[in-house]
């Protein structure tokens, strides 16, 4: 009996903990998210053992991003080893500096002076989908938008007045802040009609939409491109993730096994009380 009651508190205790921290959560989602004036991040699943992604993420970070932002805890032939691309093959089509080894750290190749051109040097991007998430980032290169007010012609939804410019411009295209007549939704949830039945609609703006033929890829292009991007800076943030993810699947299958053999194993003790 007092066994029961010792445990039963001990599972409001419990609840009470997770409750707290469901609270928090929310508490701390109701505060705007990290997106601003894009609303909801787009969602990301990182594929970590698409290798063709991450070749193609890592090929147009090298020749994008690379410029600008350093990759200073990776080393050169560690990207080439787990990306699976034959080191030579690697140093001669994505290393130009070609005093550079295989163990040389991806210390990047811009000078002290970027400070001065940007108001702000470009910070190293080996632990960016850590601290601001795979979402975040998947978001951020696709919300670029024309904004002749701003230095360099262009400003960001999901990073407002960012100091980077939109590198990737001449790839996605002109994209604009558009308007757009939508339905208006009444409160049972269906599109709100006049008394003809015609839907009645109203002017929102600050939809996204790229002029038509301005860029090289389309739409869905671009946003692999970026998918392969974003991909790639997931497996630069932990190049062991893979790996761990499925030692994590093992590990649980032992457990199973294990606990399985341990329970046997008591019953098989627990013979000798009776
Ligand atoms: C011309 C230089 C330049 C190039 C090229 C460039 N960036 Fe940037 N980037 C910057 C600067 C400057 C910032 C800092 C912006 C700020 O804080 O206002 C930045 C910020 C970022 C951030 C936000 C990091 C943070 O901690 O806030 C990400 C992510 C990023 N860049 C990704 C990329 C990717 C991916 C590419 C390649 C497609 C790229 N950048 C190419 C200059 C550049």
């Amino acid at each position: 009996m007092i066994l029961q009651s010792s445990n039963s508190s001990y599972l409001i205790r419990i609840l009470t903990f997770l409750i707290f921290i469901f609270c928090l959560n929310s508490l701390y989602a109701a505060e705007g998210g990290p997106c601003k004036d894009y609303g909801e991040c787009d969602k990301f699943e990182y594929s970590l053992n698409d290798m063709e992604s991450l070749q193609r993420g890592a090929a147009t970070y090298i020749n994008y991003c690379y410029g600008c932002h350093s990759l200073q805890y990776s080393r050169w032939g560690r990207v080439a080893n787990d990306l699976q691309i034959p080191e030579e093959i690697f140093f001669e089509n994505l290393v130009f500096d070609k005093s550079i080894k295989p163990g040389d750290l991806m210390t990047g190749a811009m000078s002290e002076d970027s400070v001065n051109w940007f108001g702000v040097a470009p910070p190293d991007l080996t632990l960016v989908s850590r601290y601001k998430g795979d979402d975040w980032i998947y978001s951020y290169l696709r919300a670029y938008y024309e904004d002749a007010s701003k230095q360099y012609g262009v400003n960001n939804l999901v990073y407002p007045g960012t100091a980077m410019p939109n590198v990737l411009l001449s790839l996605q295209g002109n994209q604009r802040l558009v308007c757009k007549n939508i339905p208006v939704i009444a409160k049972n949830g269906g599109e709100k009609r006049d008394e003809f039945g015609n839907t009645i609609t109203k002017e929102k703006c600050g939809f996204l939409e790229v002029e038509e033929g301005t860029g090289v890829l389309s739409k869905e292009e671009f946003d692999t491109l970026i998918y392969d991007l974003t991909n790639f800076l997931v497996y630069v943030g932990e190049p062991i993730k893979a790996t761990r993810e499925r030692i994590g699947w093992y590990v649980v299958f032992y457990f199973l096994i294990f606990t399985a053999l341990a329970s046997l194993l008591y019953r098989e003790y627990h013979k000798d009380y009776k």
